[in-house]
């Protein structure tokens, strides 16, 4: 539901001075200044008109809370009413739910609250929802080991989507209902709680504690990353498709002064750096409505330990220059921090000005030229940027 515009906000605003942190990110790592004596930092993301984190707050007033909310014409009457009640131990971010590592510090926060996250019910837009599993890997960063988040839903299918959600996050799951309320209310109702139980609509609530995040190597958490997108070694039945894929790619093979064939094809699926074993490598076909569009060749712990090693990376030229060359970048280089790695490096042809312009624009600089082996290959950059 969108929210009409307030008249007169930002003097309302500004009347809830005391309550709004205008400078968030000056607070990181300095929330329990604002109240030395508190025993937790709570925080609720998107809070919408306020009513839980003013009720919970009254109820809890030996914690501190921060309320989270990216629109101010809601936010401005959550502070009111904190205000009006007399309320010391909440302050308010005007801000998004996906920056919170901006404005906390690792391990500063105790406690979540999400509720009733708007459900973005088409898959294109799954990770917009707060309880994506990219958003949880974002709280964990600010969440200290053991920290809780705690998320209520009128939506079904949110809640059993996100019940998947939370495990590939490294939160564990308890108590899960589906019926929160059965027995009568339990805890502060919110305002679109409230609103939905009158409703007879059944309250979905759980909670998630942060544990260790669950050892995925670097190919798993890349499929999870991209949603729409289906990720899996080349084998034998998908040769040919691939095979196609290289084909259509050909202008970036022929930069770095190679052929595309099926036994270049096969060579390159099958080659090593020096001193690797196989396990290390991962010859990745990424397919969209049925067909492979990206090729990715990744190296594990070459050529130190902790280096994810690009092999190759092609994609289709129908999609590029659309952000999907980012798209995959980008969760492939969080996903090989999540595998443990600290660097990923790649060789790019010096002849490859495109090529180079794209991995410079994702944070990769240039370590030194090179020569790659092979007769015809063509001298390279190497490039590398920490994860
Ligand atoms: C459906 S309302 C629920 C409000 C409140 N939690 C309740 O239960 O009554 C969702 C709220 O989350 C806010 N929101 C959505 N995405 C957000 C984000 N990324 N960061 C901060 N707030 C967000 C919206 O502006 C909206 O106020």
């Amino acid at each position: 539901m969108r929210m009409r515009k307030k008249k007169n906000l930002i003097p309302r605003m500004e009347a809830c001075a005391a309550l709004w942190v205008k400078d968030p990110a000056a607070q990181k790592g300095r929330w329990r200044e604002l109240m030395p004596e508190a025993k937790a930092l709570r925080l609720e993301l998107g809070c919408g008109k306020g009513r839980f984190t003013a009720q919970t707050a009254a109820t809890h007033p030996e914690d501190l809370y921060v309320a989270v909310e990216r629109v101010p014409d809601a936010m401005v009457i959550a502070m009111e009413r904190c205000r009006d009640g007399g309320l010391t131990n909440v302050f308010f971010i005007d801000g998004d739910a996906a920056a919170l590592s901006d404005c906390f510090a690792p391990d500063e926060v105790d406690l979540i609250y999400i509720n009733f996250c708007d459900p973005w019910p088409s898959v294109k837009h799954a990770p917009r929802r707060l309880t994506h599993q990219n958003f949880l890997r974002g709280y964990r960063e600010v969440l200290r080991d053991g920290g809780e988040i705690h998320f209520k839903t009128d939506n079904q299918a949110l809640f059993e989507w996100s019940l998947f959600q939370f495990p590939k996050a490294g939160f564990e799951l308890s108590e899960v209902t589906r019926d929160l309320h059965a027995g009568g209310v339990q805890g502060v109702m919110t305002d679109y709680e409230e609103r939905f139980h009158a409703q007879g609509v059944p309250i979905n609530r759980c909670v998630g504690a942060k544990g260790p995040l669950p050892d995925v190597p670097v190919a798993e958490g890349l499929a999870a990353r991209l949603d729409g997108w289906k990720v899996r070694p080349v084998t034998e039945e998908d040769f040919d498709a691939v095979l196609a894929l290289e084909e259509r790619c050909a202008d970036f093979f022929v930069l770095g002064g190679w052929t595309v064939s099926a036994d270049s094809l096969r060579r390159d699926m099958a080659e090593l750096p020096p001193k690797c074993a196989p396990s290390q490598k991962h010859f990745l076909a990424l397919w969209r409505e049925g067909a492979p569009r990206a090729a990715l060749d990744a190296v594990e712990g070459w050529p130190r330990p902790r280096t994810l090693y690009i092999g190759l990376f092609v994609l289709d030229p129908a999609l590029r220059r659309r952000g999907n060359g980012r798209t995959v970048v980008t969760a492939l280089l969080a996903a090989a921090k999540e595998a443990g790695f600290d660097r990923v490096r790649l060789a790019c042809p010096l002849d490859n000005e495109g090529g180079h312009a794209f991995w410079t624009a994702m944070g990769f600089t240039d370590l030194r030229q090179d020569a790659l082996p092979g007769e015809d290959a063509r001298p390279v950059w190497i490039m590398e940027r920490a994860v």
